[in-house]
């Protein structure tokens, strides 16, 4: 059996580009004791990994080059020598960026499919919901009636932090690139959805949505949205520093930003956090989301390209908002 896999060519600077990436084919071996061989059916692209494509080593490791990347993926046991996995079974792993993998049946996890459509393991009920439920919760410990503005609103973490903090009782202001993805924040619960393409003073659009001010800001994208959290933010507020996705290509470290001595005249509590630094709190995550989507308030989005060779393409797009909701490639 065989298996088409993207690798990484050489250690990029800048924006990604096609001639970065290579499909290759590669044998899909028969599993061996204690292991399962399985066929992806969708793969996860994100954010994150432009920092694994830049060779420096950052709280996560360089991809290696000329080998399969890896990255989210949910699928199907094709055949398991791997007591507790069965032919049929779905699966959740690291192993993406291929449509199938043999490997132990430990490093995979079993999912049920039956309440959750299996992508949804890769979305808003996976690592990307709990972020949003991370930053929101944790980080910022948004409470019934302040209001907070969510970057990237029509992102994957975006889109679920607007959904939940909507469930949470907060008052929402989304920024988003486009009239589309405005109006879709906004069928998704946002109270306030800003075009931050279409103004040059962020700070503004958002004080005339929000003159009472801003009390948390869920930070995905950094830059001049940074600039601008810190002017509208009121003293005593909350960032949760998720990601800074405007910087993820620059050959250099960006320059400080302005508007920094706000933090101490304001007293804002910054809070950089990664995810999987807060497993312990996947207990309470599920809980609340399985009872927000029995009582309705969560909407699932994805954007899906299709097939390996999309794989690069759907990736490149999270830097020019091709996606709404959580970008995936269906394998
Ligand atoms: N801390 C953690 O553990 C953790 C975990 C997951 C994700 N993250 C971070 O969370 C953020 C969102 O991740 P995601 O997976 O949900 O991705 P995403 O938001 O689904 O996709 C990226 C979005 O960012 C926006 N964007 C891209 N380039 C931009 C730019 N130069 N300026 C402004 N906006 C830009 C685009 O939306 P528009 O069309 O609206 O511009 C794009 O759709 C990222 O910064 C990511 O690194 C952090």
């Amino acid at each position: 059996m065989k298996s088409r896999e993207v690798h990484l060519n050489a250690y990029l600077q800048g924006e990604p580009k096609p001639e970065n990436f290579s499909v290759v084919e590669a044998d899909l071996p028969a599993p061996d004791i204690g292991q399962v061989r399985v066929r992806n059916t969708y793969i996860s692209v994100d954010p994150y990994m432009r920092g694994r494509m830049s060779g420096r080593h950052t709280y996560i490791a360089p991809f290696a080059i000329g080998a399969v990347m890896e990255g989210g993926a949910v699928g199907v046991v094709a055949d398991s020598e791997f007591d507790g996995l069965n032919p049929g079974d779905h699966v959740m792993s690291m192993y993406g960026w291929r449509e199938g993998y043999t490997a132990a049946g430990n490093t995979v996890m079993k999912i049920d499919t039956q309440s959750l459509p299996e992508q949804a393991y890769l979305g808003i009920a996976g690592l990307t919901g709990l972020t949003a439920y991370v930053g929101l919760k944790r980080m910022i410990d948004l409470k019934e009636g302040e209001t907070v503005w969510m970057s990237a609103g029509a992102g994957a973490v975006g889109s679920a932090g607007i959904q939940f903090a909507k469930a949470m009782g907060a008052t929402v202001i989304a920024t988003a690139g486009g009239a589309e993805k405005c109006e879709y924040v906004k069928s998704i619960g946002a109270d306030h959805a800003i075009d931050y393409k279409a103004t040059d003073d962020l700070a503004a659009a958002i004080r005339a949505v929000a003159p009472q001010g801003v009390d948390a800001y869920f930070e995905n994208v950094g830059g001049t949205h940074f600039t601008a959290a810190l002017e509208v933010l009121n003293p005593r507020g909350r960032i949760a520093a998720c990601g800074m996705i405007q910087r993820y290509n620059d050959a250099e470290q960006a320059s400080i930003t302005d508007n920094l001595t706000m933090i101490v005249g304001k007293s804002l509590n910054i809070r950089g956090f990664i995810v999987s630094d807060h497993m312990d709190i996947q207990g309470d995550f599920v809980s609340d989301l399985t009872s927000w989507m029995m009582a309705g308030k969560i909407q699932p989005a994805e954007t899906v390209l299709d097939g390996i060779d999309q794989a690069p393409a759907a990736f490149m797009g999270l830097f020019e908002g091709r996606n709404t909701g959580k970008m995936l490639v269906k394998i």
